[in-house]
This record gives C-alpha cells, sequence and structure tokens, in this order.
C-alpha cells in the first residue's frame, strides 16, 4: 500500500522523455514498471474516482478511472521537465507547472509544453485492487 498519495478531484506517468528513448509524439511509449512494484496491489478501486485519478507519490504512479470500472496508469512524471502531473478533470490530466495537459484514458499528449505523451503501465484489478503487472 502506497504510505503517501493523494486523490485527484473526479472533475482531474516513467516518462518517454525521461526515461526512455524513441517514444514518437502523441504516442505513449512502453512504459517500465518502477522497481518493487510489479505484481503489488497499489490502491483500491474505491480510491479512483470516476473521471478523476491517484497519484502514488512512492513510485510516481498516476491511476485514472476515465469510465466506470475502467482503470489505467500512467507515470505521474510530465515529460517536459519531469513535474508531477497532478489534476485530473473532464478527461484530462494537467501538468501543474507549464501547463501541459493529457488524455486520462491514453496518456497521450494533447497541448503545452511536453511534446510527448504519459507513458502507460499495464495494470489489472485483482478484486477491489489494481496490481500493477
Ligand atoms: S513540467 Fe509539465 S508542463 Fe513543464
Amino acid at each position: 500500500m502506497p504510505t503517501r498519495r493523494h486523490v485527484i478531484g473526479a472533475t482531474a506517468a516513467v516518462a518517454c522523455g525521461a526515461a526512455l528513448t524513441g517514444c514518437a509524439a502523441g504516442e505513449p511509449g512502453p512504459a517500465i514498471v518502477p522497481p518493487g512494484v510489479k505484481g503489488k496491489v497499489i490502491a483500491q478501486t474505491a480510491d479512483i474516482p470516476v473521471g478523476g485519478g491517484l497519484v502514488i507519490d512512492k513510485w510516481k504512479i498516476l491511476i485514472t478511472q476515465p469510465a466506470a470500472g475502467v482503470f489505467k496508469a500512467f507515470t505521474a512524471s510530465c515529460p517536459h521537465r519531469g513535474c508531477a502531473v497532478g489534476r485530473v478533470a473532464n478527461g484530462i490530466i494537467r501538468c501543474p507547472c507549464h501547463g501541459s495537459e493529457f488524455a486520462a484514458d491514453s496518456g497521450k499528449w494533447l497541448k503545452g509544453p511536453a511534446g510527448a505523451p504519459l507513458a502507460e503501465f499495464a495494470l489489472k484489478v485483482d478484486g477491489s485492487g489494481i496490481v500493477m503487472v
């Protein structure tokens, strides 16, 4: 379980630029699951509001629920300069530092200086737990 986390309002990513190379703008690249996370329950589904998200600070992972029962995990590190993305609202993830925006259902870069998507992590829902795979 995360030791520190933030629930992001219902109306509120290791990135390509930060950890990987060869990612094309607008297309989420493969993500490397942070060490020690694979196979762990990192959140409960009830912790993620529909239309919102939850940042797990310990691993810099953002989990969103863009539609009821649909969960996605992205790096919480903005590919622009590494700020933690924060608010998720109306299907958009916003970076508070310079205003980049990303799609909450895919991590796709929408606007702002980031120029690259949020890398997506694979997850599965096991009962009420969200497990990184
Ligand atoms: S660090 Fe996110 S937009 Fe600059």
